[in-house]
């Protein structure tokens, strides 16, 4: 089975963008370690990233039929977004919602996820972990047939 992680706007920065929110790995660094995660659990990767909705959206339709679950990080897109939670819903897939750091601890407007509720799992303030948490539970939706 493959799997896509994808990523939304100004994760492109991620190590040199307030590395004190989000650490100092790339988001090179970032696939290496999701490609590493899913190959332990046989899983091949997609990874994806754009700072544009529509392109956001427009993956992860494309997402249907070609992979098992998505692993997704929206950005800020997670506070504004209807069209992209509409996306998630629409698309009839298991999607891992993932926040590098724990939106809950700042500001308020990032307490809100319009992701959340269509979202399978979600997976907050695990710095770049987060993802490798993200992929085993999608490993464990798709090998449990829950997905
Ligand atoms: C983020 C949290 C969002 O609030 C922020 O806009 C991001 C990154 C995270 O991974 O912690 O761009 O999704």
């Amino acid at each position: 089975a493959s799997i896509l992680i994808l990523n939304g706007p100004n994760l492109n920065l991620l190590g040199t963008r307030e590395p004190e929110v989000y650490g100092h790995e790339s988001l090179a660094d970032v696939e290496a370690l999701c490609r590493a995660e899913a190959a332990t659990h046989g899983l091949d990767v997609e990874f994806a990233q754009s700072n544009h909705e529509g392109a956001l959206i427009d993956a992860l339709h494309a997402a249907r039929g070609t992979h098992a679950g998505v692993v997704f990080n929206p950005g800020a897109y997670t506070h504004t977004s209807v069209a992209l939670a509409d996306a998630v819903s629409g698309i009839r897939l298991p999607v891992i919602e993932v926040h590098i750091s724990n939106v809950h601890a700042r500001e308020s407007f990032r307490h809100h996820s319009f992701i959340s509720p269509v979202a399978k799992s979600i997976v907050v303030g695990a710095g770049t972990n987060g993802y490798r948490l993200g992929i085993a539970q999608l490993a464990h939706l798709i090998g449990s047939g829950r997905g």
